[in-house]
């Protein structure tokens, strides 16, 4: 049996507090906030609390994304399942590292953490959003068998303009 939270080039743990430094640097980056929904800057206290706020479950299931190689933490992962009989969670993903971005590292996660909610969570849908011009994270989202469902049009204000959010989504049996 594989070692379900396990890919080629990573591992996927809990979170723990002594995180804290790497997240901080991570969610205060514009260079990786941009590419989410995220607008405000974050204080090393809120972050402390997040990472101590639990650990993955059934209703939240958030990971470190680390290298199988040399354990060093480069990016989060989550899956964040709504009502249970939907059998549906969001997914957020990204590579803080950015040496570690265009290495192959995001689409391994998104094989490695897409297997751990079809086969561990049972989940039968797994779905997210995106800015349309995205294109790196779109790519990946479709290698790893993503559809297309549709655009919500200036769905979200950010950096002085409006964005297209494309709407994604796998089903049980796509994954690639
Ligand atoms: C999106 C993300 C998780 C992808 O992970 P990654 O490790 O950088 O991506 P990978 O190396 O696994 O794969 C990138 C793929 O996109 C392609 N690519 C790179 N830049 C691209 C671009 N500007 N446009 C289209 N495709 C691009 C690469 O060629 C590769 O495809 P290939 O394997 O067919 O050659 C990562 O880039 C990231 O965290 N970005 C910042 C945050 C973010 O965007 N999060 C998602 C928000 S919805």
């Amino acid at each position: 049996m594989p070692q379900p939270l396990q890919g080629e080039l990573i591992r996927l743990r809990a979170r723990e507090e002594t995180d804290v430094d790497h997240f901080y640097r991570w969610i205060n980056d514009w260079q990786v906030t941009k590419f989410l929904g995220a607008r405000y800057v974050q204080s090393r206290k809120f972050e402390s609390e997040w990472l101590a706020s639990g650990d993955p479950g059934p209703q939240e299931a958030r990971f470190v994304v680390e290298t199988l190689d040399d354990q060093k933490p480069i990016g989060w992962v989550g899956l964040h399942p709504g009502f249970p009989e939907n059998r549906t969670a969001g997914l957020g993903i990204a590579i803080g590292e950015h040496e570690f971005l265009d290495g192959g590292y995001g689409t391994d996660t998104m094989r490695t953490v897409c297997r751990f909610g079809l086969e561990m969570m049972n989940l039968h849908r797994i779905e997210l959003s995106v800015f349309d011009w995205n294109t790196r994270a779109i790519r990946v989202y479709e290698k790893v068998g993503f559809k297309h469902e549709g655009v919500a049009r200036d769905a979200m204000w950010k950096a002085n303009r409006w964005h297209q959010l494309a709407h994604m989504g796998l089903l049980r049996g796509e994954l690639r």
